[in-house]
């Protein structure tokens, strides 16, 4: 069987935590929930490349893979906001402090993870594990891995975003 597997949307690693997802089940398109998971857990959402990629990966219909991603309450679609921040809530971001960098974004901007604020400017996030623990807590900023966050630094790069778009 020649089946030239697709590259993932971008070098970013966490794609490898999803690659590992699928090449445990064979690339076999069963593995598409248990995929999803991986994928969610990793980014904190699913966005269209995610999808994208997915379905080519697994030899599925894209149509399939929208279906199961808005089927099940557990996905979450990639969130509205202007802004994305994903805090990592695994084990490693939970112990260094991750559930204060939330309740700290939470309250400062009245948004709960999973939400989106009224001024569409900002998405909060949790995801699982980043593949990142050496960096705990880790957060991503618009898609961009953070280290060491403190829920000060977290509010500060925040509050950049959202005082420049007004
Ligand atoms: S637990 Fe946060 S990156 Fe692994």
């Amino acid at each position: 069987m020649h089946f030239t597997k697709p590259s993932p949307p971008s070098d970013d690693k966490r794609w490898r935590i999803v690659e590992a997802t699928m090449r445990r089940h064979g690339y076999d398109s069963h593995a598409l929930i248990e995929t999803l998971h991986s994928v969610q857990q990793t980014f904190g959402y699913l966005d269209t490349e995610a999808l994208r990629y997915v379905a080519k990966s697994l030899r599925v219909p894209l149509s399939k893979v929208y279906g199961a991603a808005t089927f099940y309450h557990f996905f979450t679609l990639k969130p509205q906001g202007e802004h994305t921040c994903v805090v990592c809530m695994g084990t490693a971001c939970y112990i260094k402090g991750a559930p204060n960098i939330v309740a700290a974004v939470s309250e400062k901007y009245q948004v709960k993870p999973g939400e989106t604020t009224a001024d569409g400017k900002l998405s909060l996030l949790t995801a699982r594990c980043l593949g990142s623990c050496g960096l705990a807590p880790a957060v991503v900023f618009d898609g961009e891995v953070a280290g060491k966050v403190t829920p000060e630094e977290a509010l500060e790069r925040i509050g950049r975003w959202m005082n420049h778009d007004s």
